[in-house]
């Protein structure tokens, strides 16, 4: 049974209730965040509860809690799901509360809705090229809005994008802006390799400032042996790449073998994937 916590108080999660007059259910007024948790131990806990904190500024959500009061929330929700197994994801989310109208501008006096609950996630995947779980993605136009670095609940756009690909029997949509340049998967950040030299799309509006990305850069340059690049990379650049990637809290460095029916690279799991994958491993739990 996963226990959830909703504005201040625990419950089973399917007795947990909210009113159907919260806006986050009437336009997506929100703001979340998905964190994992291996055997207790939290990977990139304190950038999640900052993105977090950034998007409800950014959205003027009032939410009077401290990083370390999210941090003592969301430790203390995980030591209360240990029957649930070892491997658990925190989904957090935070709505601008629940009004007594339906209109459109932001309420005043209203408190934020807190929803948060643990769910299982599989293990992490084995750092062996041969043993590895591989990705078949579809590339489609991003047609999302202008402010995807904002973690907004509102995501009926990723949502037809990932439908897209998920009815054409690929495991998620790569996504491309109007100039051809890639930007992110419908729920995750994408990596390309070519010649050995690593490179993802630099973090601007088009894209989530992913937790899981920023650990790769940060464990990547601290190391050292991997060169790695954020810039602009053309769809045509993907085509060709040796290696693709795409990483997200649930999926860590996922490798992607196969891009609109066609094979990436020679078609299997790359060893700069397997190299970068070792060195994301051996430090994620510093993040
Ligand atoms: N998705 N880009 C998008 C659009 C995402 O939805 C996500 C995460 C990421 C990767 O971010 P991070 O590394 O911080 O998890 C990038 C989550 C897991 C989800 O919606 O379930």
């Amino acid at each position: 049974m996963s226990i959830s916590f909703l504005n201040g108080d625990y419950m089973p999660l399917e007795e947990a209730r909210i009113s159907p007059l919260d806006r986050g259910f009437l336009f997506g007024d929100g703001i979340y965040e998905v964190i994992p948790y291996y055997k207790g131990k939290s990977v990139g806990l304190m950038p999640h509860i900052e993105r977090m904190i950034n998007g409800l500024a950014a959205i003027e959500i009032k939410c009077t809690k401290t990083a370390d009061e999210w941090k003592e929330l969301l430790d203390d929700l995980v030591a209360r799901n240990e029957s649930m197994g070892d491997n658990l994801g925190v989904y957090v989310h935070v709505s601008r509360g629940a009004d007594v109208k339906r209109y459109h501008p932001y309420p005043e006096g209203v408190e934020p809705t807190v929803f948060c609950f643990c769910f299982n996630i599989k293990d992490p995947e084995p750092v062996d090229r041969t043993k590895v779980t591989q990705y078949s993605l579809v590339s489609t136009e991003d047609l999302r809005w202008q402010r995807c670095h904002i973690k907004s609940t509102a995501l009926l756009g990723n949502v037809i994008h990932f439908q897209e690909g998920y009815s054409s029997g690929a495991d998620e949509a790569l996504l491309y802006n109007a100039n051809g340049e890639l930007t992110e998967g419908s729920s995750c950040n994408a990596f390309i390799v070519k010649d050995g030299i690593i490179a993802t799309p630099i973090q601007d509006n088009q894209i989530l400032p992913g937790i899981t990305r920023r650990i790769i850069l940060d464990s990547l340059k601290a190391d050292g042996s991997l060169q790695v690049e954020e810039r602009t990379i053309t769809m045509d650049e993907v085509r060709d790449a040796d290696e693709i990637w795409i990483t997200s809290s649930s999926k860590e460095i996922a490798p992607v073998t196969k891009l609109d029916g066609k094979p990436v690279g020679d078609g299997s799991v790359g060893e700069i994937w397997e190299k970068a994958f070792a060195i994301y491993t051996a430090s994620k739990y510093d993040f």
